[in-house]
């Protein structure tokens, strides 16, 4: 037996889930330059009529994105949409408290909408349960989901949308359980008004699929105690409890770094008991759901955002959240897109958090292209190839050593079969900084699948980095590790790599 080594088996039968391909979806949140100077900037070259970036709505569709959450966020907290409708001349400034920012409101849900149906995407929407309540929210859900015939559907008709937009996905509110959340509330004050909300709200929409919030990260104090205080008051009126989570090498130990993702694991495994105890309390007939609706690496803009946001005169749209990704946060990220095909039986819409400029796999400048982080192509091939039936693999690995979490598999791994296009694709990360791994993969449950492509993500260099003028992280085709025999595939996963083997019947 090699010393390195993955061994996985694939068959049809072996089925996690049909993943519900939402768990590819993002974010959008008036936060920095996400909507001004992200998807919007008139004036700008590849500006279309609407003064959308059409640079950034082909990189958008490029990936197939899903859905997209909005406005936020922490923003969403303090945010009063009746300022970002009607005619955007008379729309006033507000301070957003959030990000410490200026509000100009020449985005608001109606323009982002079109925004949307530009890009091919859906909305998930989230109504503000910081500094208001159950009246604002459904005030708002009447002017986006009522056909006609009341107050708010006929002011969305009279500012020019005939239609009903039709949001099927409503977050009730972001993030409540943290301190710096606008209007922050015990468990129990929030669980209390988004079960009220939750109820008043299916009043207006029985159709819409309601999320109330989890934990802001697993290191909350009150995690997860919160998931069931909430989920007591709220399990009748939601679909989907939300999980947020952002990783980062902060001390510089990539082996540490890459082994945060089984935290992401542990989170989703937690999470999903949490929600089958409040169930099994109830009497409960439903399965609560879980929404992974912000994930990433976040962290290489810390200082910068604490000096911005400190020390800075209020702006609008000034330079925030904007890490710059490298080669290992692309690891990192496809470890994460992995750990949620994983988990999608429960995991049923998961955002990467989030998708221009703000801690986002595309970045725009102001006066030139919008360009592709290193992160942009896991989600890209997730995205693109990992749309089916996610199988269980029964992966075994060899092991390595790291100093926060001890031994470690080198190897993570998802298999995904699409049975509409014949296709198998196997996502798979090497993790092992060092060594490459034999990949020994049993696809004889998959007879005439031939070897169609391996797209691999490697670099020399952990910390290198993509910009507007380089493509130095990008992937690359590489057959020749591969060899298809009888049902058998052998194939090499290089020291520290990304790979997307895709398989497709004859
Ligand atoms: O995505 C950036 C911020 O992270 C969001 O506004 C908030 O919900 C989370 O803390």
């Amino acid at each position: 037996m090699e010393k390195r080594f993955a061994r996985i088996t694939l068959d049809p039968d072996f089925q996690i889930s049909r993943i519900d391909k939402r768990i590819y979806g993002s974010f959008i949140e008036h936060l920095g330059r996400a909507v001004y100077g992200g998807v919007y900037q008139p004036g700008h070259p590849s500006a279309d009529e609407e003064g959308f970036r059409r640079d950034v709505l082909d990189l958008v569709r490029e990936i197939g994105v899903p859905i997209v959450r909005y406005p936020g966020g922490n923003f969403v907290s303090n945010y009063f949409w009746e300022d970002g409708v009607g005619p955007v001349a008379q729309r006033p400034k507000r301070l957003d408290l959030a990000w410490r920012s200026t509000e100009p409101n020449l985005i608001g849900v109606n323009e982002f909408a079109r925004w949307a149906k530009k890009a091919g995407t859906d909305v998930m929407m989230a109504v503000n349960l910081g500094t208001r309540g159950i009246d604002a929210a459904c005030s708002l859900v009447e002017y986006c989901n009522h056909p006609s015939g009341s107050k708010y559907s006929d002011l969305r008709i009279a500012h020019g949308v005939a239609g009903p937009h039709n949001f099927k996905v409503w977050c009730l509110g972001n993030e409540m359980d943290g301190p710096w959340q606008v209007g922050h509330k015990t468990a129990l004050e929030y669980g209390h008004l988004a079960n009220e909300t939750a109820k008043a709200l299916r009043q207006i929409d029985p159709s819409l699929e309601l999320v109330v919030c989890g934990s802001s990260n697993t290191g909350m104090p009150t995690y997860p105690q919160w998931e069931a205080t909430v989920l007591e008051e709220a399990y009748d009126s939601v679909d989907y409890i939300s999980l947020h989570t952002y990783y980062g090498n902060r001390l510089n130990d990539t082996n540490s770094f890459l082994a945060q993702s089984d935290d992401m694991d542990r989170f989703i495994g937690t999470i999903g008991s949490v929600c089958d105890f409040v169930k099994a309390k109830k009497r409960g007939k439903k399965d609560i759901k879980l929404s992974f609706d912000e994930w990433n690496v976040w962290f290489h803009s810390d200082a910068a955002d604490q000096d911005e946001m400190a020390n800075r005169p209020w702006s609008a749209a000034p330079h925030l959240l904007e890490d710059r990704y490298n080669f290992e946060d692309a690891l990192m990220v496809g470890l994460l897109l992995i750990t949620l095909i994983k988990h999608s039986d429960r995991v049923r819409m998961a955002c990467l958090a989030q998708l221009v400029n703000v801690i986002a796999p595309i970045m725009t400048e102001e006066n030139g292209p919008a360009w592709k982080q290193t992160i942009f192509y896991p989600y890209l091939h997730a995205s693109q190839y990992g749309r089916g039936v996610a199988l269980n693999t029964a992966l075994r690995s060899s092991q390595h050593d790291t100093r926060d979490f001890g031994p470690v598999t080198d190897v993570e791994s998802a298999a995904v079969w699409n049975p509409e296009k014949d296709e198998v694709t196997i996502f798979a990360v090497n993790r092992n900084l060092e060594e490459d791994v034999a990949l020994e993969a049993d696809l004889r449950g998959f007879p005439g699948y031939r070897l169609e492509e391996h797209i691999v993500l490697e670099h020399g260099d952990f910390k290198a980095v993509n910009s507007a003028r380089s493509q130095a992280v990008a992937p690359k085709s590489v057959l020749a590790r591969d060899l298809l025999d009888s049902g058998m595939l052998n194939s090499r996963l290089a020291a520290a790599s990304w790979n997307v083997v895709r398989l497709k019947k004859a």
